[in-house]
């Protein structure tokens, strides 16, 4: 309902309608917005108005234009907790979600100078080389390129892989995991990334790149994580 009489603008009004229409699950992520036009005369208001109110949530990011199809409602993001040491599995099931892997290739191959320096081991020492697609509820999230260290996770398989890499180290090798160290870049989407998480050409993509250590401070992975920037949002709390 719009409140010609009320002190609060008109597209305000509007804006806080469709927000809620979202919030209740009246419109869908996906979902094509109503047009401009059928707002105004369900409405009885302006289409200057109606745009004005529309402008003002795809600059909040609630609805999105695609050019020559319409306006549509923003896939909510996924927001992940960055102040603890967790896996992939860990954050989706702790969302409700049920996480899946499409493993991409698993070798061991002989660490470079560069990998043998971030594990602490001597070149050519062998790593395993893990590449998989994370995926929430079968939708590809991160494309994840791991290395790990041979020699001290042992007895590692493709099928282990598919499920958890964590899990497999605390549960199965009784080894604890301490601390990483995590950096993060945008980027736009390379061809394996574009081809892999299934985003457009262009699509921004956010590379984190992770150094774990076990509890006793030896490194033990090296991974290189490509989450889809339209899916993912990162959280941190800080304290003063
Ligand atoms: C996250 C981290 C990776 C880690 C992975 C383990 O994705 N960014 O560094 O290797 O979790 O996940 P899982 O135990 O599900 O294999």
């Amino acid at each position: 309902m719009i409140d010609k009489q009320s002190p609060i603008p008109i597209y305000h009004q509007l804006e806080e309608q469709i927000k809620s229409k979202i919030e209740k699950g009246e419109y869908k992520p996906g979902d094509a917005l109503p047009s401009e036009r059928e707002y105004a005369e369900q409405l009885n208001i302006s289409r200057m108005t109606v745009r004005q109110a529309i402008t003002n949530l795809v600059n909040e990011r609630y609805l999105h234009r695609i050019k020559g199809k319409g306006t549509f409602i923003t896939e909510k993001k996924f927001e992940q907790n960055l102040n603890g040491l967790t896996s992939f599995t860990e954050d989706m099931k702790a969302r409700g979600m049920t996480p899946s892997n499409k493993l991409i290739s698993f070798e061991i191959v002989p660490a470079k100078k560069n990998l043998a320096n971030h594990l602490n081991i001597a070149e050519h020492s062998p790593v395993y080389e893990v590449k998989r697609v994370r995926l929430a509820e079968d939708i590809p999230m991160a494309l994840e390129r791991t290395y790990i260290s041979a020699n001290l996770i042992k007895g590692l398989t493709d099928n282990i892989v598919q499920s958890s890499l964590y899990q497999y180290i605390e549960n199965d090798l009784g080894l604890k995991i301490g601390r990483a160290s995590q950096l993060f870049e945008a980027t736009i989407a390379n061809d394996e990334e574009l081809e892999y998480l299934n985003i457009p050409e262009n699509s921004p993509v956010l590379l984190m790149k992770r150094i774990t250590q076990l509890d006793d401070g030896t490194p033990f992975e090296v991974v290189k994580s490509s989450y889809r920037a339209d899916r993912y949002q990162f959280m941190l709390d800080l304290e003063r």
